[in-house]
């Protein structure tokens, strides 16, 4: 009744054992095999080699106990034991795989649904870490329309521009064959999607509201936050501030710049200088927008970075971060979950650029659960993400990596990477996530579903330059990242 894929020969240790092949084989194949004491056992092919007689390698993933914990067997296998090809219920069991939840694909080779638990993922943050071009913005898309699926609010930090596409349903012919498979349908999600800009809408036709920040009565902090200032600038500020507040009760950075101009300290200059290239922004106003509406019930909202110069962006990242996570521990918006792409540019490891916003997401990532507050981190350059971001997403979803110090750094964040893995993930077809998460036992392979909208980072593939320049295996291109493409803009020259 079960399909024979050959009988145990050779090697046979606690955790590994060889088959003599039967039939047809793959890398990556579950298999079981009986053994007296604990019944089935599952193992996975890791290694076939072809010589006169075609033999394979299988580890042991084991099998689970009346307890359900997974168990290692007490004793080697026997020799001339006959080794079969796994079913699909023996493998969700033994691995943990669930029905329900969080679509993300297949089990690589099968047709075994994977599912990933929509509390686990907003509880314990998830990352996707690979190198460019590997399917981690598609991956992220995945997740995006499960979870709008699902009614949970989004709030998407896109620096390219690249999840506006969740509104319209996937054209693409190739991919839409593959939909049956997967068993889903092409869906838009254009009622459920808003596209804000802090740019304009001349920058950023595309956008359907303006992302703006409140500018009356800014505060000498709320301003220090904005630019770093020496202690005579400092003071200069206080005064003016001090002074304006005096006279009226609501003020604007027009009158702080009036009064900084009317001061006598030489400091007063390069204090105007910053004001005058933060009101230039266009990013204060006295209609600022309100975190009730970026975080909403069945809504997933994009700040679309197109045209904000790299710094800017991480001060949006973090006054949001800031007033989101405030709103959520005050309950005055709904658990949601925040996404956040290129995520190395607004919480940089030590020794990769510093950031406005690292602390705040580091404070999101370690106390964000408490809260409801999920977080997304996606990033090409695991390295170079703030360990204490990384370390605390328990989903994992690794496509393909080189960079040998990037997968260093994934080593360093899961415990359960062996060095087969390492190598697998370095020749991980596109499209495939090795994924880890709590509730599944073992990492596993997945092939990734097509997306039922439109993706969005097709366009930006077309930017060789732009990838290779993300790639390079060296770690000294740090910094030219964000620039890149958007040193035209207005914004771009905001604070060098
Ligand atoms: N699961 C998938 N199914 C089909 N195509 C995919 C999948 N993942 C990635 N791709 C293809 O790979 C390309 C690059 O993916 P993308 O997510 O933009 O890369 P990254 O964000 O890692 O740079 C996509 O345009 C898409 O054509
Ligand atoms: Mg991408």
């Amino acid at each position: 009744m079960y399909k024979l894929a050959g009988t145990i020969c050779g090697e046979v240790g606690l955790h590994k054992f060889d088959f003599a092949v039967a039939g047809e084989v793959r890398r990556n194949e579950y298999v079981k095999v009986w053994n007296e004491l604990d019944g089935w056992i599952l193992g996975r092919v890791v290694s076939i080699i072809e010589a006169e007689k075609k033999t394979a390698t299988a580890e042991i993933i084991g099998y689970k106990d009346e307890r359900g914990f997974l168990m290692q067997p007490k004793n080697t296998l026997s020799r001339e034991v006959k080794v079969f090809k796994a079913d699909q219920e023996f493998i969700m069991e033994t691995l943990g795989l669930k029905s329900g939840g969080i679509y993300l694909g297949l089990l690589e080779g099968r047709t075994i649904p994977v599912y990933l638990r929509k509390e686990e993922l907003i509880q314990k943050h998830c990352s996707i870490l690979a190198k460019t071009g590997s399917g981690k913005s598609y991956t992220a898309g995945v997740l995006i329309e499960e979870l709008l699926e699902k009614n949970v609010p989004l709030l998407i930090i896109d620096p390219h521009g690249e999840y506006i596409s969740l509104k319209y349903e996937n054209r693409n012919v190739e991919e839409r064959k593959q939909m049956e498979k997967f068993g889903i349908s092409p869906r838009g999600y254009a009622s459920q999607v808003t596209v804000y800009t802090p740019s304009n809408f001349t920058v950023n036709p595309a956008a359907d509201k303006l992302f703006r920040i409140d500018g009356i009565n800014l505060s000498v902090t709320e301003l220090y936050d904005f630019f770093p200032l020496s202690d005579a600038q400092l003071g200069v500020l206080y005064q003016c501030i001090n002074e304006i507040k005096a006279k009226k009760e609501f003020y604007t950075i027009e009158d702080i710049i009036k009064a900084a101009t009317a001061s006598k300290s030489s400091a007063r200059w390069r204090i105007i200088h910053f004001l005058e290239r933060i009101r230039e922004t266009g990013i204060l106003s006295d209609s600022p927008t309100r975190i009730e509406d970026l975080v909403k019930v069945g809504k997933a909202n994009i700040i679309d970075m197109k045209g904000v110069g790299p710094k800017l962006q991480q001060f949006i990242v973090y006054r949001l971060c800031k007033e989101v996570f405030e709103g959520r521990k005050m309950g005055k918006i709904p658990p949601f979950m925040l996404i956040i792409e290129e995520a190395h540019n607004f919480c940089p490891e030590r020794g990769f650029g510093q950031a406005v916003s690292s602390n705040v997401l580091r404070t999101i990532a370690s106390e964000g659960r408490k809260f409801g507050l999920g977080m997304l981190v996606i990033s090409q350059r695991p390295a170079r993400v703030d360990k204490n971001v990384i370390s605390q997403c328990n989903t994992q979803i690794i496509l393909k990596v080189t960079n040998p110090n990037d997968i260093k750094a994934l080593s360093r964040g899961l415990e359960v990477m062996s060095t087969e893995m390492e190598e697998e993930i370095k020749r991980i077809p596109q499209g495939v996530a090795l994924l880890s998460s709590p509730g599944i036992e073992m990492p596993i392979l997945v092939d990734v579903r097509v997306r039922r909208s439109e993706h969005g980072g097709r366009a930006a593939e077309m930017d060789e330059e732009e990838s290779t320049a993300f790639e390079s295996e060296d770690d000294e291109d740090e910094g030219e990242e964000m620039e890149r493409g958007e040193r035209k803009s207005m914004l771009a020259r905001w604070l060098v």
